[in-house]
């Protein structure tokens, strides 16, 4: 369909950037970015009369435009540009300009390869900054020596690429990274472009090798003001492949004090979910010592975003008795509720909900073995 529509609207079409660099890695990857050398908007209108069920979104003060499929894939479209930034850290102005100008605009010369769409040239790469040198030389390289200026979250993305190619930085990248975090270029960004990048790399396999990458690096010094102490273990390593998003994040920060937790919390700008699961769990992790009987655990736990739970139970202060409580958990087969309570003759009003709390503190404890003793302990 692209081919076809490049011919159609005689323009040059590109895959770009991550698609293209992944491609030659044989590394899996979903995102397709299209840079179109002339009318990018115009391209993707013409393109959406042979991809009826895709959905698309321009934006033309950008020149950019987006198609999403009812599948959740997505292709996304961009005319030739130059951005300009007005301050470090804004967003970019665009203006038109040729292939050659968008690549150099990139963060790194491995995201810098185009393959050609057209008809003529079908399937030619365009390396014009020797990408594919450094793809075989595992080097993460800048194009221009004010890239983590121009961008500061390309900072985050080094570590990030790096570490998930297990590549390196080129020297004057290197050089130019640390320069950018002593001179706190960082510290431009907004509050919520930088959370933005930092949970991308929560997002990825190797997150904790990336972690670590951060602390080493300063950069995270830079970023929160101080250093605290992160998780980022070996030993989770094989583990944390499974685990959502939030059981990554409460893990890393569940060795850092509360106090502190609430400073750098400060300095991100959390979705309510995570934000409301880190609530949670300081509040947990401040009850939980005091918490005697096996009922009022379960009242805690039973209410607790999994995440929480499964990040509190690593540790070894709290595994035991967390797995103890789990495992009495699984001895209640509640077979009341408040309707059969109301059948039973027990009058509406908090009254349910109290004899309902009841019955299920009995079979936690192993009070009840039954259907019959249950309601035994409901009418008493
Ligand atoms: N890009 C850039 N500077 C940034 C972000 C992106 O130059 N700060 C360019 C790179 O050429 C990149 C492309 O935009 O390849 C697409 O960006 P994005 O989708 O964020 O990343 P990918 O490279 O596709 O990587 P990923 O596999 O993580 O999606």
């Amino acid at each position: 369909a692209v081919r076809d529509t490049a011919q159609e609207e005689e323009c040059s079409v590109y895959l770009v950037g991550g698609f293209v660099r992944d491609l030659l890695l044989s590394f899996p990857t979903q995102d397709l970015d299209f840079v179109v050398e002339g009318n990018g908007g115009q391209f993707a209108q013409a393109l959406m009369k042979r991809l009826p069920e895709g959905k698309l979104t321009q934006h033309v003060k950008f020149g950019t435009a987006h198609i999403s499929f009812p599948n959740g894939s997505h292709l996304d479209v961009a005319s030739t540009r130059v951005e300009y930034y007005s301050f470090p850290g804004a967003l970019p102005q665009v203006e038109e300009s040729c292939l050659r100008d968008d690549l150099f605009r990139r963060d790194f010369t491995i995201n810098s390869m185009a393959i050609c769409l057209n008809s003529e040239h079908f399937g030619e790469l365009v390396d014009y900054y020797g990408g594919k040198r450094d793809l075989q030389q595992g080097k993460i390289r800048f194009l221009h020596n004010l890239s983590f200026i121009e961008d500061p979250t390309r900072m985050l993305r080094a570590v990030r690429f790096a570490r998930r190619y297990n590549f390196k930085l080129a020297k004057e990248t290197l050089e130019a990274l640390f320069t950018a975090i002593e001179t706190g270029v960082l510290l431009k960004l907004s509050v919520e472009r930088f959370t933005e990048e930092l949970f991308v790399i929560f997002q990825e396999d190797n997150y904790i090798s990336m972690g670590q990458t951060l602390i080493r690096s300063g950069l995270f010094q830079g970023w929160f003001g101080e250093d605290y102490s992160w998780n980022f273990s070996e030993d989770d390593v094989q583990e944390s492949v499974g685990w959502p998003l939030d059981q990554r994040w409460l893990s890393c920060i569940s060795r850092i004090n509360s106090e502190d937790i609430e400073k750098l919390c400060g300095r991100l700008s959390l979705n309510k979910t995570l934000r409301d699961e880190t609530q949670i769990f300081l509040h947990l992790r401040a009850v939980l010592p005091k918490t005697q009987s096996i009922s009022e655990l379960d009242q805690l736990i039973s209410k607790a975003p999994q995440g929480v739970i499964a990040v509190l139970a690593q540790d070894e202060h709290f595994r035991p008795r967390i797995m103890d409580c789990l495992e009495s958990e699984k001895r209640i087969r509640m077979t009341l509720d408040g309707k059969k309570l109301l059948q039973m003759g027990v009058k509406e009003g908090p009254i349910i909900g109290e004899i309902l709390e009841q019955v299920r503190r009995a079979w936690l404890e192993g009070k009840i073995h039954s259907t019959e003793e249950e309601r035994e302990v409901a009418q008493q």
